[in-house]
């Protein structure tokens, strides 16, 4: 049992690239660490810490990342668990509330509540009718914080260096 997983769950990428940032940060405090998407990951049984984030969409996470989280509920009392999410879009990023089932299970699981990370909606790289037409107005643009997420991710690895 070695390796840190971080899953996410994504549709316009943006949620993927934010695990990726976490995932070298971890990985350059020498942990082995595997990047998934979360409808790639049935248990997270070889796991011995797990991070995972959602993108937000109407307030609740993609359905993969609750379905990760649902049906791995068991293992995941004996192992490390950092949520996140990304959504917010503006200036001012202010931290939002997991859907209920989410933040059930991290209560059951004695896990801190999603870090909330500000999101990405660009014309470039919207996907479905909505976002399009969102990514034309005045919500549109990258507000996530490189250095954010990588001081959050930094924390996990001393942490989970610490519990080595
Ligand atoms: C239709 C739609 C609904 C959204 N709903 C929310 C929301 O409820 N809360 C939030 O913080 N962000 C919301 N967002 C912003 C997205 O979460 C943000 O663009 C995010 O970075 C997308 O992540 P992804 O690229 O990983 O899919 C919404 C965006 C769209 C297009």
């Amino acid at each position: 049992m070695t390796e840190i997983l971080v899953a996410y769950a994504t549709k316009m990428g943006a949620t993927k690239e934010i695990a990726e940032a976490i995932g070298a940060r971890i990985r350059s405090a020498s942990h082995e660490v595997v990047v998934l998407d979360a409808a790639d990951v049935h248990s997270v049984e070889p796991c011995k810490a797990v991070v995972l984030g959602s993108a937000l969409y109407a307030g609740g996470w993609r359905r993969e990342a609750v379905k990760l989280l649902a049906r791995n509920e068991k293992l995941l009392h004996s192992r490390p668990l950092r949520l996140f999410h990304s959504g917010p879009l503006g200036a001012d990023i202010t931290a939002q509330q997991a859907p209920r089932k989410v933040r059930e299970i991290a209560a059951r699981l004695g896990a801190e509540e999603p870090f909330t990370f500000g999101g990405r909606l660009t014309p470039q790289t919207a996907v479905g009718f909505f976002a399009k037409k969102m990514a034309l107005g005045p919500a549109a643009g990258d507000f996530r914080d490189w250095d954010e997420i990588d001081r959050w991710a930094y924390t996990i690895a001393q942490r989970l260096v610490a519990a080595r």
